[in-house]
């Protein structure tokens, strides 16, 4: 706080403590009339938290709920993959041919029986990836609803994955086309910002791992800290925070693999979720909760994941600020008129990528910005069969029907702000501190370092809260993923 903005205190005869006085306050003279109409003449922090606008819940941002899975199940026993496998891919189709660069297509029936040497293009599914020893070129194998076909390109570096959907152009020869273009559903390129939309921050937290004995609770309990402005550093954007995105693993869980009670602190599920809705009740009302779960939550394991259970966490579910969604899920946070697109999913299909791309097997920052970047490009969060486990229904939940503005993720226990044509890349680190498993691979997560969106100008923050001096976490951000 500036001296002439102290002098108005004193000038309405309103003593200020010193911890309010090393804050960055951004409306004054609204707080003193404040002040002024409760009587009050002493102002320290809890008084501030207390009467500040995060404390009361403000209709002015909201958040509509666009896209969630309900926890229906496939009408078809056994399971109907291949309804499911129909579904994405024409779902996927109709991305591509909304390209007018996609707009002339055949169908790998017609394909076979063209001319050699003529040009053929199609929209396929492609089942399989491989490497000629030779001469390295890379061949796919290509289907779509009327066969299967081969395709080879001399180019072996196209990051091209299995099960992708994808439009091919080349020339045909014999019973091979030669590729020439290969074009990805991929997202559009998003206006940046929302100039009508008050300085407000989404911020996202994931992997909490509460019952956890690694469970980092001093760092969670300083951010909540923060949040109810009783800690001067960052307090302006603090005050500003209006969404908190919770990405899943809110929870250690029970039983999630051998061993696990040796490991917990909590060993009753329902009580892990209770000492969550502790922590989540001192945070101001006036922030949203989003709250989506992970394969550590009170859900089955397999994508799409429901909302966590209310048998669980029922406490939770009385908090008027939670928002409950499925994972993946599609969420507009809304400011009047104006809105934002958040894709949440909790990430599970990361890893299988870090393992079977040599290149990303690392998985540091940049690696998990390339694997986001590859679900984006396909449209789908775990396009290779096998990368999650998925539920087969009649609708396939991870395809991307939009481009996101956001697209959060966790469950890697490490920190990215970045981004791909104009959407912003979140992963949101951990509350838990290295695990023995961990250790033995070699994984060092990033422990409460927590990645903030600024929704007006889609500034980017880390803010790191593991120490008892909040700081910025710039290892955290990554310039440009495309
Ligand atoms: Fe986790
Ligand atoms: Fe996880």
């Amino acid at each position: 706080m500036k001296d002439d903005e102290l002098a108005k205190f004193f000038a309405q005869g309103i003593l200020v403590d010193a911890s309010v006085q090393s804050m960055d306050i951004p409306d004054i003279d609204k707080l003193i009339s404040k002040m002024n109409d409760r009587g009050a003449t002493f102002l320290d922090a809890k008084l501030l938290y207390d009467i500040s606008e995060n404390n009361i819940e403000n209709d002015a941002f909201s958040v509509e709920v666009v896209k969630t899975y309900g926890g229906e199940r496939s009408p078809a026993k056994p399971a109907d993959w291949v309804a499911c496998f129909n579904d994405r891919f024409n779902r996927l189709k109709n991305i591509l041919l909304s390209k007018p660069e996609c707009n002339s297509v055949m169908s790998i029936s017609n394909i076979k029986t063209a001319p050699n040497n003529s040009t053929v293009s199609t929209i396929a599914m492609i089942s399989n990836v491989s490497i000629s020893p030779i001469k390295k070129f890379m061949i796919l194998e290509i289907e779509d609803n009327t066969g299967s076909f081969k395709a080879i390109s001399s180019q072996n570096n196209l990051e091209i994955v299995k099960d992708q959907v994808v439009f091919i152009s080349g020339k045909k020869s014999n019973d091979a086309m030669f590729i020439n273009q290969v074009i990805f559903p991929d997202i559009f390129v998003k206006s940046q910002k929302n100039d009508n939309v008050p300085d407000a921050y989404a911020v996202f937290i994931s992997d909490v791992h509460i019952g956890s004995k690694l469970f980092a609770e001093d760092a969670l309990k300083r951010f909540i800290s923060w949040l109810k402005g009783e800690i001067p550093e960052f307090s302006s954007i603090a005050k500003a925070v209006k969404f908190i995105f919770l990405c899943g693993d809110l929870v250690d869980g029970i039983g999630v693999y051998p061993d696990q009670e040796k490991e917990l602190s909590i060993t009753d599920i329902r009580e892990q979720y209770d000492s969550l809705y502790k922590m989540l009740d001192q945070i101001p009302k006036g922030i949203k909760l989003i709250i989506s779960p992970g394969n550590h939550d009170a859900t089955h394991i397999a994508e799409p994941q429901p909302c966590i259970s209310s048998n669980f966490a029922g406490r939770i579910y009385n908090l008027r600020n939670a928002v409950f969604v499925s994972n993946p899920a599609y969420v507009n946070i809304r400011f009047s008129t104006e809105k934002i697109g958040v894709l949440v999913y909790h990430g599970f299909s990361i890893p299988y990528y870090a393992d079977t791309i040599n290149k990303y097997s690392k998985m540091d920052t940049d690696d998990i910005a390339a694997i986001m970047k590859i679900h984006l490009r396909s449209r789908h969060l775990s396009p290779t069969h096998g990368a999650s486990q998925i539920l087969p229904l009649q609708r396939d939940y991870l395809v991307i029907d939009e481009t996101p503005d956001i697209y959060a993720t966790g469950h890697i226990h490490k920190t990215l702000l970045s981004k791909y044509k104009e959407t912003i890349l979140v992963n949101s680190s951990c509350w838990q501190f290295q695990t023995d498993y961990q250790k033995k691979y070699g994984q060092k997560p990033d422990v409460a370092k927590v990645p903030m969106v600024n929704l007006k100008d889609k500034s980017m923050i880390v803010l790191d809260f593991l120490n008892e001096k909040i700081q910025t976490y710039e290892k955290g951000i990554k310039a440009h993923a495309s």
